[in-house]
């Protein structure tokens, strides 16, 4: 078990974590509660009891409310908030929504300006990652991560909140594996590729909404968290992979149906550098990776 240490890692840039005005909460049905949390990976970064609410409740209607407002304000640019059923459907009923909320009473101004206004809860949910099981034994899909930094003017982020955000639901939730799709230009693909070895199982996506979608999987692994606030290269990474040669173009259409192609001839598994994908402009090109194989002696 990976034992990291968050003091000292970011200095004051991660305060807000130790606010006690900020709580990480758990939105899931009763009979779905975690039963063992955060047994994976032996973290200190977050307080070990987070907030609590049955989303079968219907008084808790107000704090579905309030995540829905926050979804839909920050999803609205790209055209893709989520529709209340599903929700509901596929995100309340089979899997696991968590997030940070901060105490209402003390919610910052630009914070109440951001979400159109205070709620007369006692928690506001300010970020969101929900996840959902998949057939696949063990295999998670990462369906929402949302995060109020999205709405507030630079100064008044919280650095990382997204990025935390994920990596509570992931520990909190003892997620081994988890996929995901986001598209080749989005910011958060700078987030989505910090997890753990990045691998992408499409890269033209012509049955999503669009195209341009990557689809990744993701062996969740906390060295992995600690590197991206080190801003250092992950130890093994260039032990347990190499360079394939190709480069894929995330905004050349055909640069991406290319890498398609060689995924469905089955010429992978392809990875991403997670250092490289932080260190570009978003939509800058990608070298493509696949393990290496290792030699006996
Ligand atoms: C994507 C999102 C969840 C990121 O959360 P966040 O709290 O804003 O981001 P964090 O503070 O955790 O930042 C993590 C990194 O992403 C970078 N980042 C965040 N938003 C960015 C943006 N719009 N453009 C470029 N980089 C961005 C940060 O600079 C930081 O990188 P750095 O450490 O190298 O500086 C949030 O911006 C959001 O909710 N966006 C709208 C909804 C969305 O697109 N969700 C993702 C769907 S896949």
């Amino acid at each position: 078990m990976a034992s990291l240490n968050l003091e000292g890692i970011k200095g004051t840039q991660l305060e807000w974590l130790k606010n006690d005005q900020i709580r990480p909460y758990v939105f899931v049905r009763e009979d779905m509660r975690v039963q063992d949390p955060g047994s994976n990976f032996n973290l200190s970064w977050f307080p070990d009891m987070p907030l609590w609410f049955n989303p079968l409740q219907m008084d808790k209607v107000s704090y579905a409310n309030q995540i829905l407002n926050m979804e839909r304000r920050a999803f609205h640019s790209v055209n893709m908030a989520m529709p209340r059923w599903v929700f509901y459907d596929c995100a309340i009923m089979p899997g696991f929504v968590a997030g940070f909320a901060h105490r209402t009473a003390t919610l910052p101004l630009e914070m109440q300006v951001a979400l159109g206004g205070k709620s007369q809860q006692e928690w506001t949910p300010i970020s969101l990652f929900i996840i959902i099981p998949t057939m696949r034994d063990g295999e998670w899909f990462a369906h929402n991560l949302t995060s109020i930094n999205s709405l507030l003017n630079s100064e008044d982020r919280w650095y990382a909140l997204g990025f935390l955000t994920k990596c509570f639901g992931l520990w909190y939730a003892n997620i081994k594996t988890c996929c995901g799709a986001t598209q080749w230009t989005s910011p958060a693909l700078r987030l989505h590729t910090q997890y753990g070895a990045f691998e992408v199982l499409t890269a033209f996506t012509p049955s999503h909404d669009y195209a341009h979608t990557i689809t990744y999987r993701v062996k969740v692994d906390p060295h992995y968290w600690e590197s991206y606030f080190l801003k250092k290269p992950i130890d093994n990474f260039e032990k347990l992979y190499e360079s394939t040669g190709f480069i894929v173009e995330p905004k050349d259409e055909q640069s991406l149906i290319q890498l398609q192609r060689k995924i469905e001839n089955h010429e992978g598994p392809f990875f991403l550098s997670p250092m490289e994908i932080r260190a570009k402009a978003k939509g800058e090109s990608l070298s493509v990776y696949r393990p290496r194989v290792l030699k006996k002696i």
